[in-house]
């Protein structure tokens, strides 16, 4: 990863690839937000766990994200915003919601609400669900870094996917070093657990039990929270079968068209549309959610698609293909 702000602190990995190692004073603040700014990769501490943050209307900066955790599959990450005002710009909030936010934001709660198409928030983000999940964390330091970028972090906990959430900034490094541009060290987290995460179905429902106890949540609602569909466990919006499948039939591992298909591409190949002409998964899976769904608003009936390389990002673009090529049911 390349770049030209001065490192407070930094660790040199074997690639060479330099991950800073940035102080709470407003210097390291400003070059936090120039990386935001640059698309590139910022841990930050929470009053829950480290985040992995990067700009969520950035489509390549999102792809990052999923490239350096290492995650088989694009699961919806938080949007993370410095006020309630700035959630309302992103998610369409209804009564209990604004209950719930006026009660506990900012602070460990996640909301799950319909996603405005006018945010500008790239469809990696919500894993193509009409759906966001959002939060207004209360640690001041991710405050003030929110606040001064203006606009939403996409974050997921900054750790390898699979391993245990950081709640300091050595535990950012000892998973991340030399894959994410810096690290904002703000001490260790208060809470150490995840986020609370409640959806809409449309009564509350928690999805992810966490650093905010459910009771608290019933109280302030006057009734108890329903249990999760299981379709809508968090874990899970990726795993239902044909969830983000557009209308058109799909053939994948399609070295080329034939008749009645259009072919979306990866690599250099004759294609319709191109997922990367140049084979970059990174700009690959930036491009999927915006290709299949350009290709649905054609109204295509067809869709065959270049085969992918099954490694790194591939194997969460593979994923997701192979999802929508699932029978419909
Ligand atoms: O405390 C936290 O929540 C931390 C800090 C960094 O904010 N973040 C975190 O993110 O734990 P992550 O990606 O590790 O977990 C986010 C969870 C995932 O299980 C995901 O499936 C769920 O949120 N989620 C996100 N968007 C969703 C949506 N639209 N519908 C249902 N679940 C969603
Ligand atoms: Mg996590």
């Amino acid at each position: 990863m390349e770049n030209t702000h001065q490192p407070e602190r930094s660790v040199t990995t074997m690639t060479k690839s330099i991950t800073q190692i940035l102080t709470a004073r407003d210097s390291g603040i400003d070059s936090a937000l120039n990386f935001l700014s640059d698309g590139c990769l910022v841990a930050f501490p929470t009053e829950t766990v480290y985040g992995l943050g990067a700009d969520a209307r950035n489509d390549i900066a999102v792809a990052k994200i999923f490239e350096a955790k290492g995650r088989p599959r694009f699961n919806p990450l938080i949007i993370h915003v410095a006020s309630t005002e700035a959630a309302r710009k992103i998610a369409m909030f209804d009564g209990t919601a604004d209950r719930l936010a006026a009660a506990f934001w900012p602070g460990p709660l996640t909301l799950v609400l319909p996603l405005r198409k006018s945010a500008g928030i790239s469809p990696l983000v919500s894993a193509g669900l009409p759906t966001v999940a959002v939060r207004v964390p209360a640690q001041p330091l991710a405050h003030k870094l929110l606040n001064r970028f203006n606009g939403p972090v996409a974050a997921p906990s900054a750790n390898l996917s699979g391993k245990i959430s950081p709640t300091s900034a050595d535990h950012v490094i000892h998973g991340l070093s030399g894959k994410i541009a810096a690290v904002l060290d703000g001490g260790t987290c208060d809470v150490g657990l995840e986020s609370t995460i409640i959806g809409f179905a449309p009564d509350p429902v928690l999805l992810r039990p966490g650093g905010l106890p459910a009771e608290a949540i019933e109280t302030c609602l006057g009734t108890p929270l329903g249990a999760a569909p299981v379709s809508a466990a968090p874990i899970s919006p990726g795993q239902l079968a044909s969830h983000y499948a557009p209308d058109a039939l799909m053939r994948l591992n399609a070295p080329k068209r034939i008749t009645g298909e259009v072919l979306l591409g990866f690599g250099n190949v004759e294609c319709d549309l191109n997922l990367s002409p140049s084979g970059d998964m990174v700009e690959a899976a930036a491009n999927l959610f915006h290709h299949l769904r350009a290709l649905d608003e054609q109204k295509v009936q067809r869709i065959a698609v270049s085969p992918i390389p099954n490694h790194g990002l591939g194997r969460a673009i593979n994923d997701r293909l192979q999802r929508a090529a699932a029978p419909r049911n």
